[in-house]
C-alpha cells in the first residue's frame, strides 16, 4: 500500500464518526429515554451473572440456541419498566413472546449474543426498539461490558452515551471492514452464504463475525464497520439496530436490496454507496428462496 493510501485507509477508520454534539443539547423521545432505563436495568442482571457463567442453568430452545436465566430475569426487568411507563402498549419479547395489541410494540431481546455470553466472550447486549405500526421510532442498544449506550429518535439521529454517530464514507468494497454472522442454526442457506463470504472476502480489508447482531449495527452506525450482513436474523435482532444505523445516514435493506428485511430477517447495512457495492458481490448467490 502506499503511503497516500495508507493514510486514507486511516482517515477512513479513525478516529469513529463522533462529533462532539452533547446529549443534553437536543430533546430526546421520552420512549427512548425509557428504554435506556429498561436497558440499564437489563445491564445489570446480565453483569451481576457474568462472573459466575458456570453456575448458570442452561436449556437449548432449538439446535445452537441456548437460553438461562439471565436472558429470562433481564427481560422481566425491562417489561417491568415498559410496562409502568406504557401499559397499553404491545410486547414482542424474544423469551416470553407477544403480550397486547396495539399501534405501538416494543421489541426486546433481553441478551443478544448469549452463546457469547456463555463463553465469557465479552461481546453482547440488550436491545430495544419501539415500533409504531411497523416502524421503528426508538432504539437502544446497550453493551454493559463498556457501558456503551447507542440510542437513536426516528429523525433526531443516533447517539453513543453523548456523542453524535455517523456511518462512514467508504466508497467501496475495496478497504472496507464488513462484519457478519455466519448460519449456525439453519444450514439451508450455506452454499449461497459461503458464496457471499468468500467474494467479500476477496474484494474487501476484511470480515469479522462478533456474535451480536444488535452490536453490528450499532458498530455500522458508530463507524467501527463499514457495512454488515446476515442471513436468518430475527427481528429482536436487529430493530433497534436498523434506526441506529438509518438515523447514523446509513442504508438497511433485505439481502437483495429492497426493504423486507424486518421481515425475511435476510439483511445488508453499510453507507448508500458501500451497501449498493455490497448488493452486487451478494446477488450472484441468491436462491429464489433468498430472492423472495
Ligand atoms: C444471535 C446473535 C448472533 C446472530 C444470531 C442471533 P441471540 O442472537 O445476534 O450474532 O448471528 O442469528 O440469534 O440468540 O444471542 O440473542
Ligand atoms: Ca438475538
Ligand atoms: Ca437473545
Amino acid at each position: 500500500m502506499t503511503t497516500a493510501t495508507a493514510a486514507n485507509a486511516r482517515r477512513a477508520h479513525f478516529p469513529f464518526r463522533w462529533t462532539a454534539i452533547p446529549v443534553s443539547s437536543r430533546a430526546m423521545n421520552p420512549t427512548t429515554n425509557i428504554a435506556i432505563r429498561a436497558a440499564r436495568q437489563a445491564g445489570n442482571v446480565i453483569m451481576r451473572s457474568f462472573s459466575r457463567i458456570d453456575s448458570l442453568t442452561v436449556s437449548e430452545k432449538q439446535v445452537n440456541d441456548y437460553v438461562t436465566e439471565v436472558d429470562r430475569n433481564a427481560e422481566q426487568a425491562i417489561i417491568d419498566v415498559i410496562r409502568k411507563a406504557y401499559p397499553g402498549h404491545a410486547i414482542l419479547a424474544e423469551e416470553s413472546g407477544h403480550q397486547g395489541e396495539d399501534a405501538y410494540q416494543w421489541i426486546i431481546d433481553p441478551l443478544d449474543g448469549t452463546t457469547n455470553y456463555l463463553h465469557g466472550f465479552p461481546q453482547f447486549a440488550v436491545s430495544i426498539a419501539l415500533m409504531h405500526r411497523g416502524r421503528p421510532e426508538s432504539a437502544v442498544v446497550y453493551d454493559p461490558t463498556r457501558d456503551e449506550m447507542f440510542t437513536a429518535d426516528r429523525g433526531g439521529g443516533a447517539l453513543l452515551n453523548d456523542r453524535r454517530l455517523r456511518v462512514t464514507d467508504q466508497k467501496g468494497l475495496r478497504g472496507a471492514l464488513l462484519g457478519t454472522g455466519i448460519p449456525f442454526r439453519d444450514q439451508r442457506h450455506m452454499d449461497a452464504y459461503l458464496g457471499m463470504l468468500r467474494d467479500l472476502t476477496r474484494d474487501t480489508a476484511g470480515i469479522r463475525r462478533p456474535g451480536s447482531a444488535a452490536l453490528d449495527f450499532a458498530y455500522v452506525a458508530a463507524g467501527r464497520l463499514d457495512g454488515f450482513w446476515e442471513l436468518g436474523l430475527s427481528v429482536w435482532d436487529f430493530a433497534a439496530g436498523a434506526l441506529l444505523v438509518e438515523e447514523a445516514g446509513g442504508m438497511v435493506s433485505d439481502i437483495g436490496g429492497g426493504s423486507r428485511h424486518l421481515e425475511t430477517g435476510n439483511v445488508i447495512c453499510a453507507n448508500v454507496r458501500l451497501h449498493g457495492a455490497i448488493v452486487d458481490t451478494i446477488r450472484p448467490h441468491l436462491s429464489d428462496e433468498l430472492r423472495a
